[in-house]
């Protein structure tokens, strides 16, 4: 996709279509207003008729409207003005592409603007132009047999601004946008595809094809021998009962010489069974997606290599499948993990956790800045904050309220959850160094202080994507978050944004 800016009046401009957008009570957005003056108060008479509505997201395409250039025009409803925000206009954008990919449009010009959005500038008008097109077009076809969909016409994308320098920074907004846009698709094809597709190898495999394809960007994958060697006895416990082997799969991003790394951990359990804890059988099928904090881990770096960004990311992942069988793990069984410490496994369904403490104690060899670790790791934490906010936890909250501030800005929110030692002392175990479960109240926090035994020293949070990586029902599928936030973060991080 192309991205243009353009400080051309909406009636001017030659393209196949505009898109112009209203709020309640009759109020014109600038495009709009241009628009209405124009065609002689086309857009106020249809209001007035009922034909278009201010309904945020509704949207009417208008055919050969007099004294506009462009051959379409777009009336989408933007709701309460005083209610409109960068959500919102996604929310609207969105609903727009929708109606324009049902024409042949190639070139369409977007008069919806974020300026009276709370500080947002033309550089977020630029980012989230390109987010929300490829959200627009983003589909997952691979595993259908016959005819591949047909190719979408639209070419070039165009934003409306007020200045030269706007323009500039609404550019390069959507060239961090589209790059966004990569990380988020690769997460959401990972993450769609199906467990006997997305085993661990699969998983390792694209991490090397990243680093084929990408400068500075390196892949190394260790097998189960070597991790035996390493002593990662919690991690090759959950794979105990497949045959599928496990991988720990390590991406490093090099952008700045000599700096110390960014470390992002992300729990790829290729499928989730519970293990001999077995799951009920409803919606088993979503444990597919038990690897979206991989997949958004790898994404976020594949983002990051794109963009160039001058710091260094490093990505570790532990991947494996968990499965029922003879050899299984038990409930009962103690092991020793990679930092020495026994665990026993009173539940094999807490297997995230289990693979993601070897994982943060490999990631210690980086001497790194910062390590963050994002998992699908509790149906608590969709208890608690539903499917709306990733929950942020960390020891530090210097790195919490920076994690939760990037969420916000990026439209990817997260929302600060505590760890303590109240919910430490559920994990003490009458025979091991702890167990892997305590009670089932507070069960997100109780697993964020699991990890926190295994992190002591490092500047670290961790991200519980349960309730936000993928969506249920009949808009099942990947989402792609927190990549939006996780790059947010890192773009503050190394002083890129405007
Ligand atoms: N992968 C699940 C968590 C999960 C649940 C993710 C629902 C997405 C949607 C995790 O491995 C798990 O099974 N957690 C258990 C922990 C419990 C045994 C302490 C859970 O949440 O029930
Ligand atoms: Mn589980
Ligand atoms: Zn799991």
């Amino acid at each position: 996709m192309e991205y243009f800016a353009t400080t051309s009046a909406a009636s001017r401009r030659a393209a196949d279509c505009v898109i112009v957008g209203i709020y309640d009570r009759g109020r014109l957005g600038t495009a709009a207003t241009d628009i209405d003056a124009a065609s002689g108060g086309l857009l106020k008479k249809l209001l007035k008729s009922g034909d278009v509505s201010a309904q945020l997201g509704q949207c009417k395409v208008l055919n050969g409207v007099d004294g506009v250039r462009a051959s379409r025009v777009v009336v989408v409803g933007l709701g309460k003005h005083s209610a409109f925000d960068v959500t919102k206009f996604r929310r609207a954008f969105g609903a727009a592409l929708k109606a324009i990919l049902q024409t042949n449009s190639r070139q369409v010009l977007n008069g919806l603007t974020l300026e009276e959005t709370n500080g947002a500038g033309a550089y977020y008008l630029g980012r989230f132009s390109a987010e929300t097109v490829g959200e627009a077009l983003y589909r997952f076809t691979s595993m259908k047999s016959g005819k591949k969909s047909k190719v979408m016409p639209l070419r070039k994308v165009g934003m409306a601004v007020g200045s030269r320098g706007d323009a500039a920074r609404a550019s390069r907004g959507a060239e961090h946008g589209q790059a966004i846009v990569a990380g988020v698709s690769l997460a959401k094809d990972l993450g769609n595809l199906p467990a006997n597709v997305c085993t661990p190898s699969h998983l390792a495999r694209t991490a090397q094809k990243i680093a084929r394809e990408n400068k500075n960007v390196t892949a190394r994958v260790l097998n189960e021998t070597e991790m035996k060697r390493l002593g990662m006895h919690s991690l090759l416990s959950v794979t105990a009962g497949t045959k599928e082997p496990a991988k720990l799969i390590v991406l490093q991003y090099k952008g700045k010489a000599g700096a110390k790394p960014i470390v992002l951990v992300g729990k790829g359990v290729t499928f989730d069974s519970g293990g001999i804890s077995l799951k009920p059988g409803p919606r088993m099928d979503e444990m597919k997606f038990d690897m979206c904090g991989a997949a958004s881990v790898i994404g976020t770096l594949l983002t990051a290599a794109k963009l160039k960004l001058p710091l260094n990311v490093n990505v570790v992942v532990p991947a494996v499948e968990n499965l029922p069988s003879g050899i299984a793990t038990k409930p009962g069984d103690i092991v020793k993990s990679m930092s020495g410490k026994t665990i026993e496994i009173l539940n094999t369904d807490a297997e995230g956790r289990l693979i993601l403490c070897d994982a943060l104690t490999y990631s210690r060899r980086f001497k790194p800045d910062t390590v963050i670790d994002v998992a699908t790791l509790t149906g608590a934490c969709v208890i608690a904050l539903g499917h709306y906010r990733t929950a942020v936890m960390s020891t530090s909250d210097r790195l919490q309220n920076a994690i939760v501030a990037a969420g916000v800005t990026a439209d990817d929110r997260g929302w600060p959850m505590p760890l303590g030692e109240e919910w430490t002392a559920e994990l003490e175990s009458n025979f091991a160094d702890m167990a892997n479960i305590g009670g089932r109240e507070g069960g997100a926090i109780i697993a964020g202080c699991f990890l926190g035994k295994f992190t002591e020293g490092l500047n670290w949070a961790h991200l519980d994507i349960a309730g936000t990586a993928y969506k249920a029902g009949k808009a099942k599928g990947a989402t792609g978050r927190p990549v939006p936030m996780l790059t947010e973060y890192l773009l503050g991080r190394c002083g890129a944004l405007p």
